[in-house]
């Protein structure tokens, strides 16, 4: 303990000797350590009340560090400014160098990035729309009424603030689908839109969090059919997952679709054989269907002359499907914690 104790402080008295700018300095640091009541003279008062052993190894020790103090305070007096200088400069060009370390986008970012890329390939623009929203288009222009049941799916964080007499309550907003009324008043058909935000629901769980993200396709033009929904996720399955990987449609109810579809993909691990993990070989990406002529009419878009296709699927939900067991708890994207972030 003591020997370590002489080691540290002799490293400290070199290192001030090293950096010490003018006499006064080394003056100050060999007092400091080698005075009447310096560091190192102090250790050496106490050595004569330690047991035998540790006597003569720290004494030893401690006569050391004096000499080596002191021969380093004798060089450095003797430097010329110049001399100085020179050493202050001397710089190993062949050392090799410190990497500062390097980040990367988070995980989410990563695939907020992808996504966006595989969906422009195909014609479609990221936008991202409010996510303190109104219930109008959270809701309401969606074709869901306030007293409908299907409401309770989309659990949601409502804001303290007096409604607004057209737009109802202030909310956090469940759903990317809010955007859909905001695109199509903001712009003429043809529309292929891709939102990709952060919503909110106060669910907590392994694959839960109150604030997660979703990438909402909407593409309306003259024409459009489930082929053409289909033939977009087929394209983004191969894309994302890998040329293995198949979609099939299952018949659901949203109420601003119709039809409306719950979209499965085949299991990573077994690719649709089925698996301890899928059961039945398909696992389930999200979301879908045909745009209700409802929502339509509220975006100001005339659904005799277009049709169009909607989809809004998870981003973290999307990820955990393509890493796997690389990522068995979604609460992990979110705690901060660089022993998982650097795994990717
Ligand atoms: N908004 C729906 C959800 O959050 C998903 C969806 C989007 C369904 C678009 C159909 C069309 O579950």
């Amino acid at each position: 303990m003591i020997a370590e104790k002489i080691q540290n402080l002799k490293n400290e008295a070199l290192s001030q000797i090293l950096k010490a700018k003018s006499e006064d300095e080394l003056e100050e640091t060999r007092i400091a350590y080698l005075g009447r009541k310096g560091q190192i003279s102090q250790i050496l008062k106490k050595i004569p009340s330690l047991d035998r052993e540790e006597r003569a190894q720290a004494g030893k020790i401690a006569n050391e560090a004096k000499e080596a103090i002191e021969n380093a305070l004798k060089r450095a007096q003797k430097q010329t400014p110049a001399e100085k200088k020179k050493i202050e400069e001397w710089f190993d060009i062949s050392a090799p160098g410190i990497r500062p370390p390097l980040g990367h986008l988070h995980l989410v970012s990563q695939a907020i990035e992808e996504i966006t890329a595989i969906f422009a390939k195909i014609g479609f623009t990221r936008v991202r729309y409010p996510e303190v929203e109104w219930d109008f288009n959270a809701f309401e222009s969606l074709n869901m009424q306030g007293d409908q049941p299907a409401r309770d799916d989309f659990e949601t964080f409502y804001i303290d603030v007096p409604p607004h007499q057209k737009w109802g309550r202030m909310l956090l907003t469940p759903h990317t689908s809010s955007g859909q009324v905001r695109e199509m008043k903001a712009h003429k058909p043809p529309i292929r839109m891709i939102n990709i935000g952060k919503c909110y629901r106060p669910n907590y769980g392994v694959s839960h969090t109150p604030m997660f993200h979703q990438f909402e396709g909407l593409l309306i033009n003259k024409g459009v059919h489930i082929g053409h929904l289909k033939g977009t996720f087929d394209y983004f399955a191969k894309e994302f997952f890998g040329p293995k990987r198949k979609i099939r449609l299952r018949p659901f109810n949203f109420p601003f679709t119709e039809p409306s579809f719950e979209v499965d993909i085949t299991c990573g691990i077994c690719l649709g054989k089925g698996c301890r993990v899928c059961k039945e070989g398909w696992v389930e990406l999200g979301g879908a269907g045909m745009v209700h002529p409802v929502v339509l009419k509220h975006g100001g878009i005339d659904s005799k002359k277009y049709t169009g296709y909607a989809f809004g699927w998870g981003v973290e939900r999307v990820m955990m499907m393509k890493s796997g067991l690389k990522l068995p708890d979604l609460r992990l994207m979110y705690s901060n914690d660089l022993r998982f972030l650097n795994q990717f």
